[in-house]
């Protein structure tokens, strides 16, 4: 089982966008695939038309009520389970503080570790005691970056605290939402590709990618031959090469 979160201490530049775009590739590549929406604002599990069973199940899972297996959901999709986000994730913190630990996601995870090859988390931004518990689970940090001056200072800001809990290995990151004609755009990435954190391939700002909230799936299932697949499949396609 190998676990990627998407992550980024901003909100909005891409990280559901790009987990859900993911999880439906990693799935039709064969690959076991779960898709757990960490967010509260279930956006994740709003394009994959997931509806929890249970208003209460974070909070009963961290509670040790009911097993992880019990609120895996199946998708539309062949081989794509998930975990939708219910409205006791937003007390998630609170949970996860009391028991003050950062291994207990990791823990919850050892009972699935043979049943999915791949497990994608989508985070909420910040960071907390859920963050050091994903941090800490996950094989890779995959990081959307928008490239805005603003962002250098983010990117570093994650960089540190990753580093301070001896995770900064996992960190890899790529560009979102990439507007080529502004010249900013394609400074700030001259400026960070440079740190070798970065994939080569990147997504650039495309409106297929916005109308996922339309269709209520991801863009290689409703536009597979759009441009925005084009890219997404060639950037999951170097991650793949980057992790194996
Ligand atoms: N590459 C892109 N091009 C255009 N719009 C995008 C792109 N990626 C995401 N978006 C849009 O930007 C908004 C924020 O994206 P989202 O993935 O929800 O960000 P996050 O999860 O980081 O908060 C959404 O409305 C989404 O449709
Ligand atoms: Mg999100």
């Amino acid at each position: 089982m190998f676990i990627v979160s998407l992550y980024n201490l901003k909100g909005g530049v891409g990280k559901t966008a790009s987990c859900v775009n993911f999880a439906y590739m990693s799935a039709r590549d064969g690959y076991r695939t779960l898709l757990w929406d960490l967010d509260p604002q279930g956006a994740a599990s709003f394009y994959y038309k997931a509806h929890p069973s249970h208003k209460n199940n974070v909070k009963k899972l961290l509670e040790n009520e009911i097993e992880i297996q019990d609120i895996i959901m199946e998708t539309d999709y062949e081989n794509l389970h998930i975990i939708p986000a219910d409205t006791s994730a937003r007390k998630m913190d609170i949970l996860l503080d009391h028991h003050a630990s950062k291994k207990q996601l990791k823990t919850l995870l050892k009972k699935i570790a043979y049943d999915y090859d791949f497990v994608l988390f989508d985070c909420p931004p910040g960071f907390s005691i859920l963050a050091d518990n994903i941090f800490h689970a996950s094989n890779a940090v995959l990081m959307p970056v928008i490239p805005t001056t603003l962002s250098i200072r983010t990117y570093e800001q994650v960089k540190e605290h990753l580093a301070e809990k001896g995770d900064i290995d996992k960190l890899m990151c790529f560009f979102t939402m990439v507007d080529m004609r502004k010249s900013m755009h394609s400074d700030v990435m001259q400026q960070l590709y440079k740190d070798k954190k970065f994939f080569e391939h990147y997504i650039p700002n495309l409106s297929d990618i916005e109308k996922m909230g339309i269709y209520n799936a991801p863009v290689p299932a409703f536009a597979p031959s759009s441009y925005a697949a084009i890219c997404y499949n060639a950037l999951w396609q170097e991650i793949k090469e980057g992790i194996f």
